[in-house]
């Protein structure tokens, strides 16, 4: 009889990614997906530890299952991803029903997990080393994925992919569980990495997103020499079929000139890059550990301008990190104002167990603090946003097409025209009249309005010129 499986993913793309792997492997053991906790025979949740806050919904999502459980304890619940590696028994404790705990590195071992379980073995554990308990190559080797499976279903759309070329992390900010729930920075082999691009594209994918915690750090030592980021491009650029090219996070000081003339030359590289500050302060940023000064991401910046003056580049920030008095806080609006980032992703500091900022740094920034700079930065970025896309007003864009919009939504399931949504190449979200057919399709956009975040177009027709005879 075929079993069912319902899997609820949160966190980053890695997330995204380790749950299309996870499923194509269980289908291959006979599962099949259902979209409700209820019908499912097996529950999965793929968790995130970045911030407490994501921590919590995962808690709190569980203990619903505890009735679940009561009324039905043939049902198994597994609790995958970076807060399994984390938390580990923690997660039995605060969640005694659930049956299994699996880390991000750990994945491929879930079929045999199940068996386990099936044989009365009891409930059942598989997390990576820590990183002090063992050799780096031996703790790094339990950290490794099993990236070639994958189930084109499970993703947003069938046209783009996201493809790992490095696990884990060795930066060690000091906020931050990454280096410890994802393990030793690896960069995957070119081979592997070719090979499983060329699959993709022979599905019908034509974008595909590398994905890596500092995808720009991406360097693989191999027999015949060493591969960085741009040789990579280069020849992930030969494959046919595949029309962009898009990678993140960066790490700001790994954006090489190399790297940037790379991405100018080859078309398909998007002109995209999302180089995280994480504070305008020279101070917060020593204290965060991120290993450059503010002149330092502005000269890496300008560097950007120079070498691809059309690059949309986007950050990331913390607000309201240890020791962050409100000079320190001006000093992130002051960045993000001088340089107008196409979008930026603002958090407010979480501390993590297990970072050395929660051993060392007093959490000294009132939570209302917190709050109030996150609103203030979100608000400065959204207005240069704003200001940004105005400049792309009455100009043509071209759009990979996604599908229809959320705005779309049910109701217009038989319309003929529905507001559909893609991306430009440097990663703006356009939405625009079209029909669903489109999905797929790279099609010229005229922008006639803009917001913070979206551009509203039409789609352009060839203009028909009359000769007149
Ligand atoms: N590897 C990426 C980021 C991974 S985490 C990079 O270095 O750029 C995504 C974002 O979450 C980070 O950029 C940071 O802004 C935020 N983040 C990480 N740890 C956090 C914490 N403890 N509290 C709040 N935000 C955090
Ligand atoms: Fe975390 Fe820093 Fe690594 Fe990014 S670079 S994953 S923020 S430790
Ligand atoms: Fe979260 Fe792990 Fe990604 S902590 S952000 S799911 S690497």
């Amino acid at each position: 009889m075929t079993k069912t499986v319902y899997i609820k993913t949160v966190g980053c793309q890695m997330n995204v990614l380790d749950s299309e792997m996870v499923i194509a492997d269980l289908k291959r053991h006979g599962y099949q997906v259902v979209d409700t906790p209820d019908t499912a025979d097996l529950l999965l949740y793929n968790t995130c530890s970045i911030r407490e806050q994501a921590e919590e919904k995962t808690y709190s999502a569980l203990g619903k299952l505890r009735d679940t459980k009561d009324r039905h304890p043939e049902k198994k619940i597994g609790v995958l991803g970076c807060m399994a590696q984390k938390d580990q028994e923690v997660i039995f404790r605060r969640a005694p029903f659930v049956d299994m705990v699996v880390g991000p590195g750990q994945l491929h071992a879930l079929p045999q997990l199940i068996t386990n379980i099936d044989s009365g073995e009891g409930r059942q554990m598989a997390v990576s080393l820590g990183r002090t308990e063992g050799k780096q190559a031996v703790v790094a080797r339990s950290h490794e994925t099993f990236d070639p499976l994958r189930d084109p279903s499970m993703r947003p759309t069938p046209f783009q992919a996201y493809l790992r070329i490095q696990i884990g992390c060795d930066k060690f900010c000091t906020y931050c569980v990454v280096p410890n729930t994802r393990g030793p920075e690896q960069g995957r082999s070119p081979v592997e990495i070719l090979s499983e691009a060329r699959i993709l594209a022979e599905q019908g994918c034509r974008e595909i997103t590398l994905l890596g915690q500092t995808v720009n750090s991406y360097r693989h030592r191999g027999e015949d020499g060493d591969t960085d980021l741009a040789a990579l491009l280069e020849q992930l650029h030969e494959i046919d079929g595949i029309e962009r090219l898009k990678f993140v996070t960066s790490y700001p000081k790994d954006m090489t000139e190399r790297l940037l003339t790379t991405v100018r030359d080859l078309p398909k590289c998007s002109p995209y890059l999302h180089v995280p500050a994480q504070s305008g302060s020279d101070a917060v940023l020593k204290r965060m550990k991120r290993g450059y000064t503010v002149s330092q991401y502005m000269e890496m910046f300008e560097r950007i301008e120079s070498i691809l003056p059309e690059a949309a580049v986007s950050s990331d920030f913390i607000v309201g990190f240890c020791g962050e008095t409100d000079e320190d806080f001006q000093k992130s609006v002051d960045l993000i104002e001088r340089c107008r980032f196409k979008n930026s992703f603002i958090f407010q500091y979480s501390v993590r167990g297990g970072t050395k900022a929660a051993e060392r740094l007093e959490d000294d920034v009132p939570r209302e603090v917190k709050a109030q700079r996150n609103n203030e930065l979100l608000a400065v970025q959204n207005r240069v946003a704003k200001e940004g896309n105005k400049k792309l007003r009455g100009t043509t864009v071209q759009v990979l097409v996604e599908g229809p919009s959320k705005k779309a939504g049910k109701a217009d399931e038989d319309a003929s025209i529905v507001q559909m949504t893609g991306r430009t190449h440097c990663d703006r979200i356009v939405v625009f009249d079209g029909n669903r057919r489109q999905a797929g399709q790279l099609l010229d956009v005229h922008v006639d309005e803009v917001t913070s975040h979206t551009l509203i177009g039409r789609v352009r027709t060839v203009e028909l010129v009359s000769i007149g005879l």
